[in-house]
């Protein structure tokens, strides 16, 4: 049968079966996205509000590695957690180094009082800002270890642990440049702060991913975005409809 009237006769299958008020169901084979799906043990193959390993950001990290191709530069992420998405990260990119910039100690008090004294953070999640910022409440377990996330990484000797407060952590490796990083820590100064280091040393045709840009709880991410903007020069900008609306940005 010819491309043309195997579609044809698709779209007049389906036609019917609506107008004969049947549920049009596709097999889980013809929802699958065309492209090819690597990583499925890490990333699901579904959207899920709650899920932390987040179908679409882990798509888009997937299909923009195919653009980024052989650009040279390592890779980052500033505001690791428990590495689910430095994970995936280290797997789209065995071959380059990936820097993983944390306190691995939670939230900075000060970055927490900024956002809280320009009232950025909206709803419930302020009060559990606050308990993290006096931090007394918060048991050392709830925090993220290097050693734990080293093990769960596929190439664990790429990885290279940057402890401490960004961006006084960003200074090592001043010169290094990038094709593609993870801007993930919730809060206005270090996403300000990744973007003044980060974009000046991202190779054309880099990207950087913002997450939480569009989330409504975490409004600290798009002014910082905004604010330096009016410094660098306008990003070229596409937001995702993931699961808490990362920015991508492409230089
Ligand atoms: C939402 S979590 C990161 C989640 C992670 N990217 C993932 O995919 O699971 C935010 C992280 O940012 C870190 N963080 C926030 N502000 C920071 C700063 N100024 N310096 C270093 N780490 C920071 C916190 O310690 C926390 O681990």
């Amino acid at each position: 049968m010819g491309l043309g009237l195997f579609w044809k006769s698709l779209v007049l299958h389906r036609w019917i079966a609506r107008k004969c008020g049947m549920r049009v169901s596709f097999s889980p084979e013809e929802t699958r996205p065309v492209y090819k799906m690597e990583h499925e043990e890490i990333v699901p193959t579904h959207f899920d509000l709650h899920d932390p390993y987040d179908y679409c950001r882990g798509r888009a990290l997937e299909l923009a590695r195919e653009e980024i191709g052989n650009l040279p530069g390592n890779v980052a992420e500033v505001g690791v957690g428990f590495g689910h998405f430095a994970r995936l990260i280290n797997y789209c990119f065995p071959d380059r180094k990936l820097f993983l910039y944390d306190t691995f100690g939670g939230f900075d008090k000060r970055d927490v009082d900024f956002d809280l004294g320009k009232d950025f953070v909206k709803g419930a999640f302020r009060d559990g800002f606050l308990s993290q910022a006096a931090r007394k409440t918060t048991r050392k377990e709830d925090f993220p270890d290097p050693a734990v996330i080293q093990e769960k990484c596929p190439h664990p000797e790429r990885l290279v642990f940057r402890k401490g407060y960004f961006p006084e952590t960003a200074a090592p490796d001043g010169e290094e440049k990038f094709s593609f990083v993870s801007l993930d820590t919730d809060l206005y100064q270090p996403i300000y702060a990744g973007l003044e280091f980060f974009y000046p040393r991202l190779h054309e045709g880099g990207v950087i991913f913002v997450h939480d840009y569009n989330n409504w709880a975490w409004t600290g991410v798009k002014h910082a975005v905004h604010d330096i903007e009016k410094v660098l020069g306008p990003f070229k900008k596409m937001p995702l409809p993931d699961a808490y609306g990362t920015l991508v940005i492409m230089k």
